[in-house]
């Protein structure tokens, strides 16, 4: 595998697309002084993560550009060379909330991938897509990438959109050298300076501290999903910086497959009087789905992510409200 070596990496340049977000303000802090020429930090304040900027290493060249990717009057392509790695994290995320407003996720997650990419072709940049796990949708068993198109069943239009500009990438790859890599994260948790907490382990973790029940479907309980360490994430990222893994491939990057029960028992283990409330739903669609991680760890990639540490974390961030809910 060919290696960056110190004097080309310093000659790099990343263009993080929303970059103020949960996963992109931990990449921000991820940097060694001698590693980029430059960071410039593309987000148009959708989520007003203002916070994302605070304490950022002084040693690192950041450079902020308020915009928003599918704004047509805004030009990516200046801000790009043949030496620049622009990775790609600007999206609508909420899965549950895009239900209601599939034209604008379709927009920003789908077509302003496709107007990032189209930036990147024309300059000769690299493109790192953030994807998810969430494009298996439904399944029964281990999935892996090299799955059929009919087994990608993505459940929700936050799903849809990545898939679809996942395809679009690999046909901007095959019929016009576009270079890229995919990564497909699982749900992540851990913390951030940006964090958000929609997902389902923030999201429990938070419920936990403040003393809310945890509400779970009964038929969820034992399901596996994939998920990611946010540490893991970050280091995905800068695996793919530093070996050069532009190689039009898709790559599921997940640290653990859990259940729900897995989960709500490792934060049992901080806040021990966390209260679950079961309720009953018709049979859910979506089957337990365990996600395969082996293509990455072919590339030398190694998890070292912790549900345990990151939930420890977690709950620190809320120490004076956790204690009153029995935290030590
Ligand atoms: N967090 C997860 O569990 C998870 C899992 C799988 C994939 N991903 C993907 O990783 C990426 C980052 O996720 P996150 O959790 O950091 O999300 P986030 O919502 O915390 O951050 C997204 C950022 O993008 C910015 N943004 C939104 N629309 C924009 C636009 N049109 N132009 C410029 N900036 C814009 C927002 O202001 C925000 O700062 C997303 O593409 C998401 O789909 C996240």
């Amino acid at each position: 595998m060919k290696r960056t070596t110190a004097r080309t990496r310093k000659q790099m340049k990343l263009v993080v697309t929303g970059a103020l977000g949960h996963i992109g303000s931990r990449l921000l802090q991820s940097f060694q002084p001698d590693q980029l020429q430059e960071v410039v930090i593309v987000d148009n304040f959708h989520t007003q993560r203002y916070c994302s900027l605070y304490n950022l290493p002084p040693e690192i060249n950041y450079r902020l550009v308020e915009a928003d990717v599918t704004d047509p009057d805004f030009n990516l392509l200046p801000l790009l060379d043949k030496n620049t790695i622009v990775v790609h994290l600007a999206a609508i995320t909420n899965a549950p909330a895009s239900f209601q407003i599939q034209e604008e996720v379709e927009r920003v997650n789908f077509r302003g991938t496709q107007s990032v990419a189209e930036a990147c072709l024309r300059a000769r940049a690299r493109l790192i897509f953030v994807s998810t796990t969430s494009v298996y949708g439904v399944s029964d068993g281990v999935v892996t990438e090299e799955c059929s198109d009919e087994e990608l069943k993505p459940q929700s239009p936050y799903a849809e959109s990545k898939l679809a500009a996942e395809r679009s990438l690999q046909k901007m790859g095959s019929e016009r050298g576009l270079r890229f890599v995919t990564f497909r994260f699982g749900t992540i948790y851990g913390t951030s300076i940006g964090m958000r907490f929609h997902t389902a382990v923030n999201k429990f973790i938070w419920q936990a501290c403040f003393g809310e029940p945890l509400t779970v479907w009964r038929t969820a309980l034992d399901q596996q999903r994939p998920y990611l360490d946010l540490t893991d994430a970050i280091r995905a990222i800068q695996h793919a910086l530093t070996q050069n893994l532009f190689d039009n491939r898709i790559y599921n990057v997940v640290t653990d497959n859990l259940t729900v029960r897995q989960i709500t028992e490792t934060i049992r283990r901080e806040i021990p009087d966390l209260e679950i409330r079961l309720v009953d739903s018709a049979i859910m669609n979506q089957l337990s789905y365990i996600v395969d991680r082996s293509r990455i760890e072919s590339k030398g990639f190694t998890f070292r992510g912790s549900l345990a540490d990151a939930t420890r974390d977690t709950v620190t961030l809320f120490r004076p409200f956790a204690m009153r809910r029995g935290a030590q």
